[in-house]
Order: structure tokens, then sequence, then C-alpha cells
């Protein structure tokens, strides 16, 4: 009995040995035949970053291709036109490739991470089928040139913690699935063409920390579901088309640091959550259409390195409690309606003409006496 158990013991492990070692210099055949119909679709002549990609082994010396060591299926693809890696010889050097992610890349369907990165010319469209990789926790092809829309069911990818596609010609709308993506930490879509509405429902993304939407065509509403999101500490909205007051429920998030609204369209008046210890610390909403009153509500718990409100249809007094606040770095009024004598004390010690020219109304130092 236990002469069986140990022959059979034995035989086990010579067998997982040998059969270990004959995977030792090879990967997943149709791993390796994915890879080189993604190499076949990318031209990179400056660095050669693709020459390493010969031979059996996709899991061994292939440049920027890290497999799973459990079962050698390629976990990752991490190819960065800007980065530090001796490749590039001199740091400064920075890559070019131009076109197109293949298809193909979604037979790779143990892939956690694709950054396809920073390599200013490749071109085409996000292959839709990318929304089918059941592992993908990180898409990052940032500084590309990427057009075509976003994949319609982009939010099958469940697991998805970093979506980053900015600065690329991407268009169409942002997919009303994409609110599925549960565990969606960071979504970069800045400087693009995307155009519609932000979804009405974009609350349900409850663990986003970072929502980067600035330089598109975006427009409608401000959802005030967006306030629900509490881990969301960096929204940027600027330079769209969006339109309509500021849901007052921003002003109440708890980890809200930055909030940039510049060169919209919005309108309404400011909200006083917004100024008197939200826990924002930059507030651009600059080149609007806001108007009424600047509510006079700065206490001990406003603190801005930058408050940006230029370029709007505001009126009335600079509010005196603004010399309450515990700190205001950069205050920026310029082009308003404002009017009267601008309180003394701090912030305005230290602040410029140019940040209350082209008022109503207003004086005193640092503009002429009233
Ligand atoms: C606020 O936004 C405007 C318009 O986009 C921009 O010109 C300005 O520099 C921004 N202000 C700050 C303090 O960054």
């Amino acid at each position: 009995m236990t002469l069986i158990r140990v022959l059979f013991i034995t035989t086990t492990i010579f067998l997982v040995t040998l059969s270990s070692t004959s995977f030792v210099n090879s990967c997943s055949p149709s791993d390796r035949a994915a890879l080189l119909a993604i190499k076949a679709a990318l031209k990179e002549p400056k660095i050669g970053i693709f020459n390493s990609w010969t031979g059996t082994d996709c899991c061994g010396q292939w440049y920027g291709v890290h497999c799973d060591p459990t079962n050698r299926r390629i976990a990752d693809i991490n190819l960065r036109g800007e980065s530090e890696d001796p490749i590039f010889e001199n740091p400064h050097k920075s890559g070019y490739m131009t076109g197109y992610i293949s298809p193909a890349i979604c037979k790779l369907d143990r892939l956690t991470n694709i950054i396809i990165a920073d390599w200013k010319g490749i071109s085409g469209e996000i292959p839709s089928c990318i929304a089918s990789l059941p592992y993908l926790r990180i898409l990052d092809l940032i500084g590309n040139r990427l057009n075509g829309p976003l994949p319609a069911d982009i939010g099958k990818l469940q697991h998805l913690t970093v979506l980053n596609v900015a600065d690329n010609q991407i268009s169409g709308k942002i997919p009303p699935s994409i609110v599925n993506m549960v565990f969606l930490m960071h979504l970069d879509l800045r400087n693009n063409k995307i155009s519609g509405q932000i979804p009405r429902d974009i609350g349900k993304l409850n663990m986003l920390s970072r929502a980067l939407l600035s330089r598109n065509q975006i427009t409608g509403p401000i959802p005030s579901s967006i306030s629900n999101i509490y881990r969301l500490a960096d929204l940027d909205l600027s330079m769209n088309q969006i339109y309509g007051p500021i849901p007052d429920s921003i002003g109440k998030m708890p980890v809200l640091s930055t909030l940039n609204l510049d060169y919209n369209r919005i309108t309404g008046r400011i909200p006083a959550s917004l100024l008197g210890g939200s826990g924002l610390s930059i507030l651009n909403l600059s080149r609007n259409a806001i108007e009424g009153y600047i509510p006079d509500v700065f206490g001990q718990r406003s603190y801005f390195t930058a408050l940006d409100l230029s370029y709007n249809r505001l009126s009335g007094p600079i509010p005196k409690s603004v010399s309450n606040a515990a700190y205001i770095g950069h205050l920026d009024l310029r082009n308003n309606h404002l009017c009267g004598q601008i309180p003394g004390g701090e912030p305005f010690s230290h602040l410029e003409a140019s940040s209350f020219v082209n008022n109503d109304c207003l004086c005193g130092w640092p503009l002429k006496k009233c």
C-alpha cells in the first residue's frame, strides 16, 4: 500500500517536473500568435522595442510583456513611449509608433493590464472586443492618436480600476454602460472629441477618486448623482459645453479637493457650500455665465490654493468674510460685475490689481481709491 503510494507520488512528481521543464522555454502558442499579430500591426522604427519579440518563449525576454507565472499566460502588456527604461538610451528620447492596436489583443484573455501609452502616432479604433477581456484591471492608452468611439459595452469590464484614454481623438458619447464599472477609481478622458452628456447615474461609480473629462465637447448638465461618489477627490469638467447650475450637493462631498468647471456654459449661482469649508483647495469656475453675489460664507475652513471666479457675471461686493478664510493663495475675480470697496487684510494685501480688473465699480487697494 505505502509502496504503491510512494511510487505514485514519485511518478507524479516526475511527470510534473517533466511537463514544467518542457514549458520553460515556451509560452502559450495562441498567446504568442496574438502577440505577433499585435507586433505586425504596429511600426516602431526608432528604438526597436519589438526586436525582442522573437522565438518561442513570449514569457521570457519579450520587451514589455509579462506572464502570470502560475499559468504562463500573458498578464501584462506595458509599452510606454516615454519611459526611464534603458532601452530608450537617452532619457529624453521619446518613442514614436504608428499603426493600430490589433483586435488580436482580445485573444490574450488573461490580460490584467494593457498599457500602450505615449506613442503619439498609433491610430485606428480601440478594438471593441477589449470589452470582453474578463480580467482587465488597467486600460491605459494615453497619448496616441486613437479615434472612433469607446466600445459601447466597455462596462462589461467589471474589474477595471483605471480607464485612461486621454490625449487621443476619441469621439462619440461616454458609453452609458460605464456606470457598471463598480471598481473604477481613475477615469481620464481628457483632450479628446467626446460629445453627448455625462451619464445621469454616474454616481454609481462609488470607487471613483479622479474623474477627468476636460477638453472634450461634452454637453448637458452636471448630474447631481456625482455628489454621491464619496471618494471623489478630483473632478475636472473644464473646457466642455456643460450648462445648467452647479448642484448644491457638490459642496458637501467629503474628500473633493479639486473642482475645475472652467470654460463651460454654467449658469446659476455659486453654491455657498463650495466656499464655506467644503474642503476644496482648487476651485476654478472661470469663463462661465455664473451670476448673483459671491456667498458671504468664508471662514476658518476655507482653504484655497486657487480660487478663480473670473469671466462670469457675478455682481455685488466682494464679501467681507473672504478675510476670514484660513488661506487663499491665488484669487481671480476679474471680468465680472462686482462693485464696492475691496476689503482690507489677507488675502488682499498680497494680490495684484490684475485679480480685480474689468469689474463694474470695484475700488480700493490694489485698485485706485474709492
Ligand atoms: C481657470 O480656468 C481658466 C480658463 O480655462 C484658465 O485660464 C485659468 O488659468 C484657470 N485658473 C487657474 C488658477 O488655474
